[in-house]
Order: C-alpha cells, then structure tokens, then sequence
C-alpha cells in the first residue's frame, strides 16, 4: 500500500499542485494533500478555508483526501502510516531548497522517500504568491486556478 503526502501551503491551491495531486493519484493507493498550519506566513485563506477549497478540487479523486499538519512533516508522516512525500519540481531554481529539504527530511526519516514529479511545461512558471500579485493588481488569473479558487481569490481582493 503506496501513501503518499502531498504537503504544502495552499494559499491557495493552483492549477500546478492540482498537476501533481492527479498525477501523484494514478501512482499512490492513496494521497493526503497536507496543508501546513503555518504561524509565520502572512496567508490569504485561513487554514480551514484553504482545506474547504482543496476539498472541492479533490472531489473527482476517490484516493485524494485533504488534511492540514503542524510540527515536522516526517512525524505527521510516521503518523499516516505514509512511504512517500510527494512534491512537485518547477524550475532549478527550485531544486535547491526541495533537496535540502528532501535530504533533512531523509536523515529525520529514512524509511519515508521523497520523490519529486516534474511539473508539467504549462504550469511552469504558477505559484499561489504570483497568482495572488496578479489577481491584486487586476490581472488575469482565468485557467491559472480552477475556477472555485478564482472566485475565491476575487472575493478576497
Ligand atoms: O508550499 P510550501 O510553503 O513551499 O510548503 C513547504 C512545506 C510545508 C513542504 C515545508 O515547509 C514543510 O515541510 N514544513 C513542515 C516543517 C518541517 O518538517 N520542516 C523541516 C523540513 S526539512
């Protein structure tokens, strides 16, 4: 039985996590999309609304559930039973911090694997930080997010 954690911010969920959530759905029995209880950042969407709108995206994946976590994402991921972290690689200039991440996460955990989906070329370039910044100043966001997300983002704005 392949668990994997799919963990992030969400603030909020993008076309580009929702990639990797069908794609990581068709190689793990089960993915829990693990939203971070995160003190530090500044978020547009509480925890429980960014849970409630990642919970309307997920619907059509039977294997997909949505959870939030605070504390090490290893423990949380002991605690689901879980053999693989799932995350998703845009650019290079991702792939420092993810390995430095992937490595600490290795010598926390070991039995739990870190592996990385490639994103797709299309949504390359997306993060929830950009999606918002273009959405404040009036910019288009259609096809960027789903649609529930947009409405979202709009209301808030
Ligand atoms: O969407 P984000 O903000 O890039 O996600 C970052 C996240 C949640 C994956 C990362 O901050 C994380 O795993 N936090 C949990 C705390 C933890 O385990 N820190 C040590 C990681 S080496």
């Amino acid at each position: 039985m392949q668990i994997g954690i799919y963990p992030g911010s969400f603030d909020p969920i993008t076309n580009g996590h929702l990639d990797i959530i069908e794609r990581a759905s068709k190689i793990c029995d089960e993915v829990i999309v693990a939203v971070l209880k995160n003190t530090n950042k500044n978020p547009m969407f509480t925890l429980e609304e960014r849970v409630a709108l990642i919970e309307e995206v997920i619907a059509p994946y039977k294997n997909v559930k949505v959870e939030c976590f605070s504390g090490l994402l290893v423990d949380y991921a002991r605690q689901k039973k879980a053999n693989v972290i799932i995350k998703g690689l845009r650019a290079v200039s991702d792939f420092e911090y993810e390995f430095q991440m992937a490595l600490m996460n290795r010598k926390l955990c070991p039995e739990v694997e870190t592996v990385f989906l490639m994103t797709s070329s299309k949504n390359s370039y997306l993060s929830s930080s950009i999606v918002k910044e273009v959405a404040r100043f009036g910019g288009c966001i259609e096809g960027l997010v789903p649609d529930n997300i947009k409405q979202a983002i709009l209301k808030k704005i």
